[in-house]
């Protein structure tokens, strides 16, 4: 059986988390897109992990994990996950594998997506971590691979020739003095010395595991409404965070993959800018975003928080074909008088049918929507959907029959054993 878990809104759903449980019925563990702009976290008994590169389902001793193609790798990051994995007595030498042919990120994609948010008029508020830049340079050709990093002379001719250029442009358009060659080249040889043992053809290794009947399981990273297509775009990340980009970022066929799980957090949250329609005016969003403990996993920034906005996930798991969804964080919601479930939006007195990709409408647009009580209960240490609060049950139906997919796990609290299964 292969999956694939994607998140159906902004990010910071909670896949972490449903990543680590499924990991345990899986044999293969794939990130498949983004970078260290990630945060995944997993709590395993009493213990949080944050991961950013390495997929989250490593805490399982029998799994293989992969850093897939569509990943752009941070080395300096990676290398750091690795020896604190290490410290905490993981053992990764033959389970980490790192696909040969995934774009390296360098210290001109950091400096020049920090530079590009000062110098814009309409910041993004990325991460910083050089996504954007790197992604760039693959689209653009001239990026260099970790296969790259294996090759003194390959690895020599491509820096000196990315430097050329993008010194000069540093110098004239953004005043920066650029980056030394001298600098750059033997620490990213060492880098590359160091992952060698992970790195090889993912894709052929993704191959053998399906012919031999393994369970693959792959890792989405943000949302859908981050992806580079689908998402509000220019306030999106660079990567393709759709089911989709599971076939093309993991190496594997799309025949090959059974179940599409959509994560969705019972609220909303977003980090960074862009538009938001269910946002929460201050005051509630600051009572929400502690008592969620909404605070980026990389980053620490606050996360902007807001109703379940029910019109953008029926569109988000149409696009990604969800066979299911996991609902996150259900028991933060205990406790609230109301519970809004926003199921369309209205643009100048009429409904719209779609979500807009005009950017006047977007920010123009108001939510329409549906009132449901909530319940006061606590929900943390309930293990079976029979014994929630009835109030909780009937926001889960009424959220299940909008999305027209089907709720397969609930959650209500960070550690493993705060689940619901429901099928
Ligand atoms: P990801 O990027 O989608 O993996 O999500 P993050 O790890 O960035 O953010 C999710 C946060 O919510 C983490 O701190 C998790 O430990 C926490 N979390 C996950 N599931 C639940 C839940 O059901 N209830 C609560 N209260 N916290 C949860
Ligand atoms: P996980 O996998 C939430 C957001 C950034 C910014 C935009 C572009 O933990 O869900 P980038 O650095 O990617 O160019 O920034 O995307 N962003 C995330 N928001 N969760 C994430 O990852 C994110 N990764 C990027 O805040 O708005
Ligand atoms: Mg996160």
């Amino acid at each position: 059986m292969n999956t694939i878990i994607v998140g159906l809104q902004w990010g910071d759903e909670g896949k972490g988390k449903i990543i680590d449980i499924l990991s345990s019925y899986s044999d293969v563990v794939v990130r498949f897109q983004g970078g260290n702009n990630a945060g995944h976290t997993v709590v395993a008994k009493d213990k949080e992990f944050i991961f950013h590169l390495i997929p989250s389902g490593i805490l399982h001793p029998k799994n293989i994990c992969v850093i897939g193609n569509g990943v752009v790798i941070d080395p300096e990051v990676l290398i750091g996950e690795i020896k604190e994995l290490k410290a905490k007595g993981l053992k990764l030498e033959s389970r980490l594998k790192v696909s040969n042919i995934s774009h390296v990120i360098f210290p001109y994609h950091r400096i020049l997506d920090r530079l590009r948010e000062r110098k814009r008029a309409h910041r993004i508020g990325t991460t910083g971590r050089g996504i954007g830049p790197c992604y760039a340079d693959k689209i653009s050709r001239c990026g260099i691979r970790m296969v790259d990093l294996l090759n003194r002379e390959v690895f020599r001719e491509k820096l000196q020739d990315n430097l050329r250029e993008k010194n000069e442009v540093f110098k004239k358009v953004y005043g920066h003095p650029g980056f030394s060659f001298k600098e750059i080249y033997p620490k990213y040889l060492s880098y590359g010395r160091q992952l060698a043992k992970y790195i090889c053809d993912t894709s052929q290794l993704l191959e053998r595991a399906s012919n031999q009947k393994k369970s693959l399981l792959f890792e989405g990273a943000q949302g859908a409404f981050l992806d580079i297509d689908f998402g509000t775009y220019p306030y999106v990340t660079s990567s393709s965070t759709t089911s989709g980009g599971a076939c093309v970022g993991g190496g594997i066929a799309p025949i090959k993959i059974d179940k599409i799980v959509g994560v969705v957090k019972a609220y909303t949250t977003r980090v960074g800018e862009g538009p938001f329609p269910t946002e929460f005016e201050l005051n509630f969003a600051e009572f929400m975003r502690y008592k969620g403990n909404e605070f980026g996993a990389t980053t620490g920034r606050p996360r902007r928080c807001g109703w379940f906005d029910g019109f953008m996930v029926r569109h988000s798991a149409s696009i990604n074909g969800v066979t299911e969804i996991a609902v996150m964080k259900l028991d933060v919601l205990s406790g609230l008088k109301k519970i809004l479930i926003c199921t369309g939006y209205k643009y100048r007195n009429s409904r719209l049918k779609e979500f807009p990709h005009d950017y006047e409408v977007i920010n123009k647009l108001k939510p329409i929507y549906e009132e449901l009580p909530g319940w006061n209960q606590s929900i943390s240490k309930i293990r079976s959907y029979g014994k929630l609060p009835l109030n909780t049950k009937n926001y889960l139906k009424r959220l299940e029959e909008f999305l027209c997919a089907p709720i397969s796990i609930i959650s209500v609290g960070s550690q493993r054993k705060q689940i619901i299964p429901i099928r």
